[in-house]
């Protein structure tokens, strides 16, 4: 960012007045029947910076499923799991791939091509590789999720019991997906216990501005600013940004690193984390989505305050 920065607040509203409209052309996912009942005029910016200081726009106070947004914070739980036991990061790079996909992130065609190893953490496959690793080695793989939003968060949180019944009742493609692993071996654990974790994940609800502030510690170096506590090593901080940066968009990541330049993860339920490195961790939201399954209004939203604010790292 550069030292003539324009007022924040003003670049916020402009920003608002574009993104806004973009979403009448995009759809709510529905494919999980709760979430066709969102809202699909809520619209949110968030910005933390490092020091604290927030910046906020629309409705960023109210809570939606986190759904794919989860995969980071699961996959740095299995960062965590790495750096305290010799072995396990040798067994997760083993089991998961480092690289985009291409595909859409739910797609069975590139798991069975590839023989059961997903192309990276990111896509629902992956995940479900990384909730295995994480259940050979949490006591309770699920609460530690949970624990770790709540404790860079600063907030309790809680799972939306109507979205995670809903997506129970709607899992045929996760349930091919962790079963296709299971055939290649890449899961060791029953497929029911794997899907479960998987879904009460997706299910935590968050608002824009505790994602805001939850992801900001992969913008400063593995330490969370709010408690100083390190969560991450920075080496390690490194790599999940990194993995943010071109595979958290899916088939998208190539155009969101074009048009933004920040390492993003996005979820279906409208929401797209961010991180600028050594300044802040950013959250929009905004339900319709776009046909790669990332927010409409997000998109435009972040390419606009990424050229405003001259966020891009690249
Ligand atoms: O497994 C699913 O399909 C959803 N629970 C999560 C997918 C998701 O958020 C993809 N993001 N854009």
């Amino acid at each position: 960012m550069t030292a003539d920065r324009p007022d924040v607040t003003e670049a916020l509203a402009e920003v608002a007045d574009i993104a806004r409209p973009a979403a009448a052309d995009g759809t709510v996912a529905s494919y999980i029947p709760a979430l066709a009942h969102a809202d699909p005029s809520r619209f949110g910016i968030a910005l933390v910076d490092l020091d604290g200081t927030e910046h906020a726009i629309g409705d960023v106070d109210v809570p939606f499923p986190i759904q794919s947004i989860s995969k980071v914070f699961s996959l740095v739980l299995a960062m965590q799991k790495a750096e305290a036991h010799d072995g396990v990061a040798e067994e997760l790079w083993s089991r998961v791939g480092r690289e985009p996909s291409g595909d859409p992130y739910n797609s069975l065609v590139q798991l069975e091509r590839e023989r059961g190893i997903p192309r990276n953490p990111m896509i629902n496959a992956g995940a479900l590789v990384i909730d295995d690793v994480l259940f050979g080695h949490c006591d309770d793989a699920p609460r530690a999720t949970l624990e770790l939003l709540e404790l860079l968060a600063g907030d309790r949180l809680s799972v939306d019991e109507d979205v995670r019944r809903s997506e129970v009742g709607a899992l045929h493609r996760n349930r091919a997906l962790a079963n296709l692993l299971a055939d290649f071996g890449n899961l060791h654990h029953a497929v029911d216990d794997v899907l479960d974790n998987y879904v009460h994940e997706c299910a935590i609800a968050m608002t824009a501005r505790q994602l805001a502030r939850a992801i900001r510690f992969l913008a400063n170096d593995g330490i969370d600013p709010a408690t100083g506590t390190r969560i991450l090593s920075r080496e390690l901080a490194r790599r999940v940004a990194a993995i943010m940066l071109t595979c958290g968009t899916y088939d998208a990541a190539g155009e969101f690193a074009f048009n933004v330049g920040l390492p993003c993860k996005s979820g279906v339920a409208g929401g797209i984390v961010g991180i600028v490195p050594r300044h802040m961790g950013l959250c929009v939201w905004s339900p319709p989505l776009d046909r790669t399954g990332n927010s409409l209004a997000g998109r435009v939203a972040l390419h606009e305050l990424a050229e405003r604010l001259d966020l891009s790292i690249v």
